[in-house]
């Protein structure tokens, strides 16, 4: 494990005074991030970047929209908004990035400032927690400039608030004196871009949905581009890598280049130190089975909330406490660390009454399930989030 600050150990990490060397630096740690580290114990397989990850991607991310790999109709529609923008020589609408973490948001943005030949600002969302957070941002802001807000679904709600009209009319109001005798001075802001992201869209705000002129989802990635992304790393980390050894690293990186850019780091300490140094199909299986990583790219987490599922359940219904206590992880581990992807691949699902394994999950572990097992969800799994007073996560 590397070490890492405590979470929200300092709350202006994000927002930077002079903006300089920023894309030296890889993204900034957030304040989820932090927490999402905290929580996560080391997992190879978690989506969210630790400070390792951060040194290897800075590296490693694609700088313009043609190394950006998949994701093709975003990028379609991203290059049209940003050649359009250069064209008219104005900047272009704001941009609102949303998807789950380690599919390319952060990198986005910055490819975003660098095809526009402008400066990059970086904060977040629980970075800004006053107002007056933002109006400093903003106010320091050069003609042109991209303005990255990560986790922007977290900002506080009086910045919010400012954020909406520096965003439409390029205007702060600062607040001078109080109560009655308080006014409000117009200060004017240069025309910026603002790229916002977000992982979970729906915890926006319409009004603030609203003011971006254009929105971007990333989806998981296919395999096949999972193994360009791949071959990317590698020749940059001058690694050979065959086909196979691709195939092998793609399959188990749930989607997320930035899973399969850390599997390729361990596969490579693999092979370094007991292979060959080439990373092939030999060297990926032999170091996922060190690592516990699974064909579908589970890990002992993942592995361990469906094994219980099945094996102490009966395959469910049963809620997300006892399943927890179950496994020896905290309820909250369970569902935001490892339910997300056991739903998406269909393995387990979520009825009101609690978790069910799907005949998918079943097999999945070599299991039959016994006669009379509920196999199947029966409400979606949106609402269902909110009755276990989790928040709605548009990610799972
Ligand atoms: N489309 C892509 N092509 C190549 N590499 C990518 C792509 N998307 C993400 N990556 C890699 O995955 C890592 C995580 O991406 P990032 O932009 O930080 O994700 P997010 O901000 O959505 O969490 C980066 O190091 C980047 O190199
Ligand atoms: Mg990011």
């Amino acid at each position: 494990m590397t070490p890492r600050s405590s979470p929200g150990a300092d709350p202006g990490e994000g927002a930077h005074a002079d903006g300089s060397a920023e894309l030296d630096l890889g993204a900034a740690p957030t304040a989820a991030e932090e927490a999402e580290l905290a929580g996560r114990g080391g997992r190879l397989v978690d989506t969210g970047a630790d400070l390792d990850d951060r040194a290897a991607e800075a590296a490693l991310r694609p700088s313009s929209l043609d190394d950006f790999v998949g994701q093709r109709v975003v990028r379609e529609q991203l290059s049209l908004v940003l050649e359009a923008a250069r064209r008219r020589g104005r900047a272009p609408d704001h941009v609102l990035l949303s998807g789950p973490p380690g599919l390319g948001k952060t990198t986005l943005a910055m490819i975003v400032a660098s095809e526009l030949g402008r400066p990059l600002r970086i904060s977040s969302g629980p970075a800004i927690q006053h107002a007056g957070d933002l109006a400093a941002v903003l106010s320091s802001l050069e003609v042109g400039e991209v303005l990255f807000l990560d986790e922007v679904h977290r900002m506080a709600r009086p910045a919010e608030e400012m954020l909406y009209v520096a965003m439409e009319d390029f205007r702060v109001d600062v607040v001078v004196g109080k109560g009655a005798g308080a006014t409000a001075i117009p200060l004017h802001l240069p025309p910026f871009t603002l790229v916002g992201a977000t992982t979970r869209s729906g915890l926006l705000p319409a009004p603030l949905r609203d003011r971006f002129g254009f929105t971007g989802h990333l989806d998981f990635y296919a395999p096949d581009e999972l193994e360009q992304v791949l071959r990317r790393s590698a020749a940059l980390l001058g690694l050979e890598l065959t086909g196979g050894g691709g195939r092998e690293i793609a399959r188990r990186s749930r989607g997320t280049p930035r899973i399969a850019n850390r599997l390729l780091r361990r596969v490579r300490d693999w092979s370094q130190v007991r292979g060959s140094g080439v990373v092939d199909t030999g060297a990926a299986r032999a170091a996922l089975r060190v690592y516990e990583v699974d064909e579908l790219g589970l890990d002992r987490l993942d592995r361990s909330v469906l094994g219980a599922l099945c094996r102490r359940f009966g395959g469910g219904p049963v809620g997300l406490s006892t399943l927890a206590v179950a496994v020896g992880e905290e309820p909250e581990t369970v569902e935001t660390v490892a339910e997300p992807f056991l739903v998406r691949e269909g393995l387990i699902g979520r009825t009101p009454r609690g978790r069910v394994a799907t005949p998918e999950g079943w097999a999945h572990l070599g299991l039959r399930p016994p006669p009379g097992a509920v196999l199947q969800p029966t409400l979606p799994v949106l609402g269902e989030g909110r009755l276990h007073g989790g928040a709605v996560d548009d990610t799972t």
